[in-house]
Order: C-alpha cells, then sequence, then structure tokens
C-alpha cells in the first residue's frame, strides 16, 4: 500500500528527475520532443525513443530536438526493461501496442497515450490493470487532439449529469464538408486533402466515419458512464453527399456536418456517427476546417462547448505534454463508474431525404405513399429550378421520425424505376430533438 500511495503522488523518483520514454517519432512524437525541447520543463527528461528502423528517423530534421543524452533504439525491452517512469504511446494501433503497454503497466510505469482505438477498444481493461498496479493511464489527447475535452469531462463536468454529446470529431471529415459547404465537389476537396495531409490514402477512416465512431466510444465512456463496443455503434459515410445538397441545407438554414452523437436512456444509449443537417444557429456550423468542436449537455450545468484544432502535430503535443505534466505531479484524473450499455441507432429527428430522379409523372406520390405506408409525414417538398428532367434532384423533409422507420420507406423508394441514385437519407438536428 505504501508503494501504491507512493506511485500515485506523483512520477518523480527521489532525484526529482521524470525520465520519459517515446514510443514512436512520427508527427505527434516528433512534435511532443520539440514541445519538451523548447519549454524545458523542470525535471522531466526525454530518455528514450523507440520507432522501427529507427536510423531513419534519427537523420529527420525533428531529431534535433531529441537530446543528445537520450537512447534511440528500435529493441523495446531496451524501454520496458529500462527505469523510465512513463511511457508515452504515439505509435497508434492496438498490436504489438497493446502487448507492450500492458507489460509497461505490470512493470510499474505510467502511461500517456494518443491511441483513439487503444482507448475506445481496450480501455477499461488497460485502466483497471494500471489501477492494480498504482500507476496511471492517461490518454488527453485521444479525442479532439489539442482540444482539452478529455480532461474538461473529466475535471470539470464529473459534478454534473451529462446526458448527451454530440460533436465534431473528425479534422478531415470537417475539412472536406466546410470546403463542400463553399462550392466544392467531395472529389475535389478529398483529393485536396490527401495532397495537404489530412486524409490517408485510403481516406475510409475518416469518411465512413470509424475514427469518429472510436472517439465517441471514448468520449460516451467518460461523460455519460457508458461502455459502448465501438462496432455496434452505426456509422454513415459522407462519400454520398453531393454539392446540391449544400445547396438545399442552406434553404433549410442548415449546412451539413458529420456529427457524432450519443444520448444516455436508462440502460440504452442512442449513438450514431453520420453526415447530418445542422442549423446555422448551432455551434457545430461554425466549425470550418480542420476544427474540431464538442457541445456536451448536462442536467445542472446545461450545455458546454468545447473547440479548437484537433488534429496535428503540435496541437497533439500540447494535449500529450500536458498529461505528462500531471502524470509528472502526481494530478489524478476523476473516475466514475462506468456501465456495459445496450447501443441503438435510432433517433427520433426529422430527416432529409434527397431523391435524383427520370422525372416523370406520379414519383411525387409514390414517395409520399411509401412515407405513409412506415406512418412518417411529410413537412416540405424543395425542388430547385434549373435541372434537366431526366436528371432532377428534389429533397422531401419529414416530421420527426426514428431513424430505422425512414431507411424501411427508403428501402421501397430506392427501387422505383425513375431513381437514378440511392437516395440520402440525412437526420436532421433540433434542439428540441430526443431519441426515443
Ligand atoms: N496526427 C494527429 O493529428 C493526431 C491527433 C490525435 C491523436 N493522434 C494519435 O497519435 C498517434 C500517433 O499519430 P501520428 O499522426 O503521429 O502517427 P505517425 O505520424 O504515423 O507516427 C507513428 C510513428 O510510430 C511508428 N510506428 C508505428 N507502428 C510501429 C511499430 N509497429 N513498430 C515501431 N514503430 C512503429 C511509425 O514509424 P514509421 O515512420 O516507420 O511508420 C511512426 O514514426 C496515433 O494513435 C494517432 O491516432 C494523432
Amino acid at each position: 500500500m505504501a508503494t501504491k500511495l507512493k506511485k500515485q503522488a506523483g512520477a518523480k523518483k527521489n532525484d526529482g528527475v521524470v525520465k520519459v520514454a517515446l514510443l514512436g517519432f512520427g508527427t505527434v512524437g516528433s512534435s511532443v520532443a520539440k514541445v519538451l525541447t523548447e519549454r524545458k520543463f523542470a525535471g522531466i527528461a526525454l530518455t528514450h525513443v523507440y520507432n522501427r528502423n529507427v536510423a531513419r528517423k534519427r537523420e529527420s530534421a525533428a531529431a534535433k530536438f531529441v537530446p543528445a543524452t537520450a537512447k534511440w533504439t528500435e529493441n523495446i525491452d531496451d524501454v520496458l526493461r529500462s527505469d523510465v517512469d512513463v511511457i508515452v504511446e504515439l505509435m497508434g494501433g492496438l498490436n504489438p501496442v497493446e502487448g507492450w503497454l500492458k507489460k509497461a503497466l505490470a512493470a510499474g510505469k505510467h502511461v500517456v497515450t494518443a491511441n483513439k482505438q487503444l482507448i475506445a477498444y481496450r480501455g477499461v481493461s488497460l485502466q483497471k490493470l494500471a489501477a492494480q498496479h498504482g500507476v496511471q493511464l492517461v490518454y488527453g489527447a485521444a479525442v479532439a487532439g489539442g482540444v482539452p475535452v478529455i480532461p474538461g469531462i473529466l475535471q470539470g463536468l464529473s459534478g454534473d449529469r451529462v446526458t448527451r454529446l454530440s460533436g465534431i470529431l473528425n479534422g478531415t471529415c470537417n475539412y472536406i464538408l466546410s470546403r463542400m459547404e463553399a462550392g466544392a465537389d467531395y472529389a475535389t476537396v478529398l483529393k485536396d486533402a490527401q495532397q495537404l495531409g489530412y486524409a490517408e490514402a485510403n481516406p475510409s477512416a475518416d469518411v465512413d466515419g470509424f475514427d469518429a465512431r472510436a472517439k465517441l466510444c471514448i468520449l460516451s465512456r467518460i461523460a455519460l458512464g457508458a461502455k459502448l463496443n465501438p462496432d455496434e455503434v452505426a456509422t454513415q459515410t459522407i462519400s454520398t453527399v453531393e454539392a446540391i445538397d449544400f445547396v438545399y441545407a442552406k434553404e433549410l438554414n442548415s449546412t451539413i456536418r458529420q456529427v457524432s452523437r450519443a444520448q444516455a436512456d436508462g440502460t440504452v444509449v442512442h449513438a450514431r456517427v453520420a453526415p447530418m443537417l445542422v442549423p446555422l444557429t448551432s455551434p457545430m456550423a461554425w466549425s470550418h476546417g480542420t476544427q474540431n468542436m464538442v457541445v456536451t449537455s448536462g442536467t445542472y450545468g446545461g450545455d458546454v462547448v468545447f473547440s479548437g484544432h484537433g488534429a496535428g502535430g503540435e496541437p497533439t503535443a500540447v494535449a500529450v505534454v500536458s498529461d505528462l505534466l500531471a502524470v509528472s505531479q502526481g494530478a489524478k484524473a476523476v473516475e466514475l463508474p462506468v456501465r456495459k450499455r445496450t447501443v441503438t441507432s435510432e433517433f427520433l429527428a426529422p430527416h432529409y431525404l434527397r431523391f435524383v430522379v427520370d422525372d416523370k409523372p406520379g414519383i411525387v406520390s409514390s414517395i409520399a405513399g411509401a412515407l405513409a405506408k412506415v406512418g412518417a409525414n411529410i413537412d416540405s417538398l424543395l425542388q430547385k429550378p434549373g435541372y434537366p428532367k431526366h436528371r432532377l434532384p428534389f429533397v422531401v423533409t419529414t416530421e420527426p421520425c426514428l431513424t430505422g422507420v425512414i431507411e424501411r420507406a427508403i428501402g421501397s423508394i430506392a427501387k422505383l424505376d425513375c431513381m437514378l441514385e440511392k437516395p440520402l437519407n440525412l437526420q436532421m438536428l433540433v434542439p428540441e430533438d430526443k431519441p426515443e
């Protein structure tokens, strides 16, 4: 017990120096080295840098930020068997990271990580292991990069009962959609995003919602106390949103953003990551480029908004180094109980349905009939002039209705001969939106 208390009081050893190892010297890892070197925090020493093919990293421009006394290595045992106090993991992915961090925690080393996949899938078990060994596992950079949403929720909102959260958790999607809002088309913007290094050659993790889903699960755990299996959270790609949708969204005083939302409802959590119509009056509509934003709603404190740079080496390094300072000074994150929750993707919301048709008489009545059959009421019909009749885009909005019900109607509407594309179905966010 005495050892445990001593460890929890901070990472500092008797010589007053906290020894730090970096696992991964990529975008964030090298920026962490830069921030540590430039800010010169007393009592923190970078002693090890681990990476594969480490010679390549030693020759990089960022290597000048690593102290000459630090050991560069591509043998993980050099780190795990050393006397470092804190391991800062910035490699990403589950394997081999999970196994290595388990060994590090079991050996009494604190861990700071920015790895959202690891924390979304293994956070609960790793946290338990850290507690068993009297050390800390902190991951403030795993969601929203440089925006202190995780420490903000843990330290600042634990006293409230947060019942729902929504946010823009993927900077790549926000860059793409906010450029489309200004008139560009999806393919052009995606190419630009890839050239600028915002999107991977295979952009699926971002545009199909998997990256944001991992982050939503982490936030649900700390804000709602709900343990969700990321694979059970529904996602919808942004790649089927077209320029015309922004024209119609504007008519509805809205824009389109990839929104991640979760809402506690007894033992069930409603959760979804999808492109949605966001009212122009919502803070989420004001977030442009690679910015991230999270809005939490609490019973006592009402709404709280976090926003800023969600990605990038240096903003993310700020979050990592802040975690490192907290651990080295013995600051302990608030912990509240977490319970396994069932996930549903159902939300009661108005929906935006966009069709592209070869115009013929009777189309609107067929669509209205299919919607009526599932009990969905049409709220408005929008048709911009100037489009050819053989390829006519138009929009139907519905009154609040469950997403699954609308999807059933869309299934039969998509089979109509006149449909040239799969209809697009987007939830419309409104302040009074409530799940059932
Ligand atoms: N970049 C951001 O804006 C951002 C924001 C928030 C969170 N994060 C998280 O931060 C972490 C690091 O991201 P990053 O953008 O810095 O990635 P990155 O640039 O790809 O850097 C990862 C580094 O780890 C090394 N590495 C990866 N797998 C390895 C393995 N199996 N063995 C040895 N070395 C390995 C890579 O070496 P190679 O050069 O040989 O590939 C690279 O140097 C990820 O978990 C990411 O999700 C990043």
